[in-house]
């Protein structure tokens, strides 16, 4: 059984579409989420479905990430899943839990990527842009912006009426089918465990 963290900060439908997903499997589970605010959907979202969440503030986020690793570590956690996370993960996280964090971007990366480039604004300016073709991207976690190596990525068409409301509606179809893929996917090919820090070939 492998443990799965999901870190949010959001609406959470990608965190509730990978805890239902994996919730029947019984090769995976998600043991926790974790967010940096405590108003958000997605605590309401893993209520219902009787998933665990912990806040801490940004605070602890960017100064005191041992905190943050501990309690992965007390929760057993093999893969971190970020879903709309949105705070830059401590380096001595990334460190720790290199090869074993994920996160979905909504677009076709490298492009409309980086700083900047989150949510409602990276559909904006793909159809600014004239692109006719967007997509979703699963990526490791690096301490450079959506930069780590590509571990899945689709694209859909971007259709002549699209707006970035219709944009994102259609990439959130395709995360959800996307991203519980390419973490099945991950853990199969997963080391064993050992000191949180073993990295991935
Ligand atoms: C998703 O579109 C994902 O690509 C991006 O943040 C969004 C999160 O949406 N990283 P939700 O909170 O899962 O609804």
């Amino acid at each position: 059984m492998h443990n799965i963290a999901i870190l949010a900060s959001g609406s959470g439908s990608n965190a509730e579409n990978i805890a239902r997903r994996f919730h029947d499997k019984g090769n995976a589970r998600v043991a926790i989420v974790m967010s940096n605010k405590t108003d958000a959907t997605v605590h309401d979202r893993m209520a219902a479905l009787d998933v665990d969440t912990l806040t801490f503030p940004n605070e602890i986020w960017d100064k005191e990430p041992q905190l943050i690793i501990d309690e992965l570590v007390r929760h057993n956690i093999d893969l971190i899943v970020l879903a709309g996370f949105l705070r830059k993960i401590h380096p001595a996280i990334v460190r720790a839990y290199r090869g074993r964090m994920v996160n979905i971007h909504p677009s076709l990366l490298p492009a409309y990527g980086g700083k900047g480039m989150y949510g409602r604004r990276v559909h904006e300016a793909v159809i600014a842009s004239g692109e006719t073709r967007t997509g979703a991207t699963v990526h490791y976690v690096t301490d450079e912006m959506d930069e780590g190596e590509i571990v899945m990525q689709e694209s859909i068409a971007v259709l002549p009426d699209d707006t970035a409301t219709t944009l994102e509606a259609r990439i959130h179809d395709l995360e959800f089918d996307l991203y519980p893929r390419a973490i099945e996917s991950i853990l199969q090919h997963l080391p064993d465990k050992g000191t949180p820090g073993s990295t991935h070939v």
